[in-house]
């Protein structure tokens, strides 16, 4: 009698821990892998192995991330990609493609090949020099998927790959790095701004077709930013605590186009693989009412030095405000974790006006379902 009593229990025992020990497995299995490329808006720490003045390696970036360490990301804390790993149930951020940690099983949780000061031309960004530029993102993509089909078999990692999110997030520096970097730029002088605009539009929809060949099949694709009502732009070219109007006149007209275009390759390939992330939308609520999302500020960065902290880099020396969470913008140009927070809430929940054709929400909830 205590004996069958006791072996029962035992029993019940050895299947609860078994469940548990299945249900600590499951959802690293279950979560689909995440792929980031772009800018430094979803740089990870790329360029903390690239000899570039595009880094973020340094205090006190990083403050409020855990273990208040410098890691490459140009946030206070954490960035949009590290929350949308969160959101979709994965355990850790997937880590910069140039780290040496990146190996073994890591690889199946995806990778992140975006590299700060990059734009969606060749040309962007010389200045910083040594940067993956988007079509070097691309090469390195190939070449982890030829170490994941090593890892795991070809067919698996085509599996892999074509049931992951992909993040990319890349063209507010071929504005403010490029063709606005300097009066009578290269690309000022060759092109007209709507004409420009074309440009880049056409470049940018040769680049997402490259990922689409090389097996993505669901891409969160961000507009820019309001480039014109950053701290540095206000600093340089506000006009009296105004937006920058050139700048904001330039993302007036290139966001509708990429959703335009993002739209016109869904149509081609009959199937909605781009959703168009209105992050100018998402930015724009709490620029233009800061308060009411919790902010004390959004023209004033937190870490920078001279009007708006908006001039230079975020450095030890510069001026650095208490409270990161009251601000909407960390440094010059990048949003604070708070921020982050609030836009990712949108790419979640956002309704059609932020997230076309449909939320991240939706969109977990339709590929679980295949
Ligand atoms: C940019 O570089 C890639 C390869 O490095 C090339 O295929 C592409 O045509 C270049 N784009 C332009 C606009 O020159
Ligand atoms: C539409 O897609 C097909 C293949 O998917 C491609 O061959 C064709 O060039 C595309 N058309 C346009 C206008 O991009
Ligand atoms: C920073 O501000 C937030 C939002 O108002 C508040 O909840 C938090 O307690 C503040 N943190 C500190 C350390 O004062
Ligand atoms: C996501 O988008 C859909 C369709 O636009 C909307 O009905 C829904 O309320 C949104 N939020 C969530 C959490 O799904």
């Amino acid at each position: 009698m205590l004996m069958a009593s006791s072996s029962t229990f035992y029993g019940f025992w050895m299947v609860l821990v078994f469940l548990l020990a299945l249900g600590s497995i499951a959802p690293l299995a279950e979560a689909r892998a995440f792929f980031v490329f772009g800018d430094s808006l979803v740089d990870s720490g790329n360029n903390n192995y690239l000899a570039t003045t595009a880094r973020a390696d340094a205090p006190p970036y990083g403050i409020d991330y855990p273990g208040r360490r410098p890691t490459g990301r140009f946030s206070n804390g954490l960035n949009i990609p590290d929350l949308i790993a969160e959101q979709i149930g994965l355990s850790e951020s997937p880590l910069p493609y140039m780290s040496p940690e990146l190996n073994g099983q890591k690889l199946l949780v995806g990778a992140n090949f975006a590299s700060a000061g990059v734009g969606i031309l060749n040309d962007t960004g010389v200045q910083f020099v040594n940067i993956i530029r988007m079509y070097g993102q691309l090469e390195y993509f190939q070449e982890y998927k030829r170490r994941l089909s090593v890892l795991v078999g070809s067919r698996q990692a085509h599996q892999l790959v074509s049931q992951a999110l992909v993040l990319i997030t890349v063209g507010g520096n071929d504005f403010v790095n490029n063709y606005y970097l300097v009066p009578y730029s290269a690309r000022s002088r060759q092109y007209k701004l709507p004409e420009y605009i074309k440009f880049l539009i056409s470049e940018y929809r040769r680049l997402l077709m490259r990922l689409y060949k090389l097996g993505a099949r669901r891409v969160l694709v961000t507009g820019t930013g309001p480039m014109g009502c950053v701290p540095a732009e206000l600093a340089m070219r506000g006009t009296n605590g105004g937006c920058s109007e050139e700048l904001q006149r330039a993302a007036s007209l290139y966001n509708p186009q990429l959703a335009q275009m993002l739209n016109g390759l869904n149509k081609n390939i009959s199937r909605d693989v781009f959703i168009s992330a209105n992050t100018p939308k998402m930015h724009n609520d709490f620029v233009s009412d800061p308060r009411a999302f919790g902010f004390t500020t959004s023209q004033i960065a937190c870490c920078g030095q001279g009007p708006y902290n908006g001039l230079g880099l975020c450095t030890q020396l510069s001026n650095l405000c208490p409270n990161r969470s009251l601000y909407a913008f960390w440094d010059p140009f990048h949003p604070s974790e708070k921020a982050n927070r609030l836009i990712v809430q949108q790419i979640m929940t956002g309704s059609i006006e932020y997230m076309n054709p449909m939320n991240l929400t939706t969109i977990m909830a339709l590929d679980s379902r295949i």
